[in-house]
């Protein structure tokens, strides 16, 4: 149980509460998914303290993105990759948005692409969240809805994704520059803010925007947004998770799928 002190726990205490119930799942000798943000990072902090004293041992971990390889690195987590270990124990990752049937967006931070493959390679995905990610449908947050594309031809690319979801009321769709995506920012190395955001794939972000969430069946729209020639993945992550541990300000909820 947390101990609210004053305004209670900070969001950030909450996403620490959350990452550190999800170490509770970790057994020496298994290989993990290193999750990306500012949750996944405390998961990454205690994997490493707790491999320092000697409570876990023989733990490699298969980061989701460059900054979660430095993170780890920096935590004292032995890295490994998919090549050598196609199979995952354990994956523990943020998210964006959280729908009820625990489908999520991932992704604001741009790690999208590398986080699905290694998260659908894993036994076991768990998600952690504070409260504020909890959306009744995806998109709902009014925040983007990421597509990854590769930079040739990106324009058209992103044409074809705007005509896919012509006439849905307030849908909004922009190519992600540093400047516009404080949270891309964070991970962003290009030169100038107003330059494309670039992915650790070299692949550039089209961001979808929804007043009012995605309506429709899901699995369909995925698929029609992968037809798209110049697509490489979106970051609707649909029936991966196998769990979502959500710290609110009362307590800690987790949900089995
Ligand atoms: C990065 C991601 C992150 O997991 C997601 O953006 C959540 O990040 P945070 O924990 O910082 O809110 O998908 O690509």
């Amino acid at each position: 149980m947390l101990a609210p002190q004053g305004g209670g726990p900070s969001q950030d205490e909450l996403k620490r509460v959350a990452a550190h119930r999800a170490v509770e799942l970790v057994r020496s000798g298994m290989v993990l998914g290193l999750g990306t943000g500012s949750t996944a990072v405390h998961a990454l902090d205690r994997i490493g303290a707790l491999l320092r004293t000697g409570h876990l041992r023989d733990v490699v971990g298969i980061p989701t993105s460059e900054w979660a390889a430095a993170s780890a690195a920096a935590a004292g987590i032995p890295l490994t990759d998919l090549n050598t270990h196609p199979v995952v124990d354990l994956s523990i990752d943020g998210a964006d948005e959280v729908d009820p049937a625990l489908n999520l967006v991932k992704g604001r931070g741009g790690s999208l692409l590398r986080e699905k493959m290694v998260e659908g390679a894993s036994r076991r995905f768990v998600v952690i969240v504070d409260e504020s990610k909890l959306v009744p449908r995806l998109g709902a947050s009014g925040l983007a809805v990421p597509v990854e594309v590769i930079p040739f031809g990106w324009s058209l690319t992103l044409r074809r994704l705007r005509t896919l979801f012509d006439g849905v009321p307030g849908f909004n769709i922009k190519l992600r520059t540093a400047a516009t995506n404080a949270k891309a920012s964070a991970f962003d190395e290009s030169e100038s803010k107003s330059e494309p955001f670039v992915t650790d794939n070299k692949n550039y972000i089209v961001d979808l925007f929804f007043e009012d969430g995605i309506h429709g069946d899901l699995n369909l729209i995925s698929d029609e947004i992968l037809r798209i020639t110049g697509v490489i993945e979106h970051g609707m992550f649909l029936g991966l998770a196998s769990s979502v541990i959500i710290a609110r300000k009362d307590g800690v909820v987790v949900v089995d799928k």
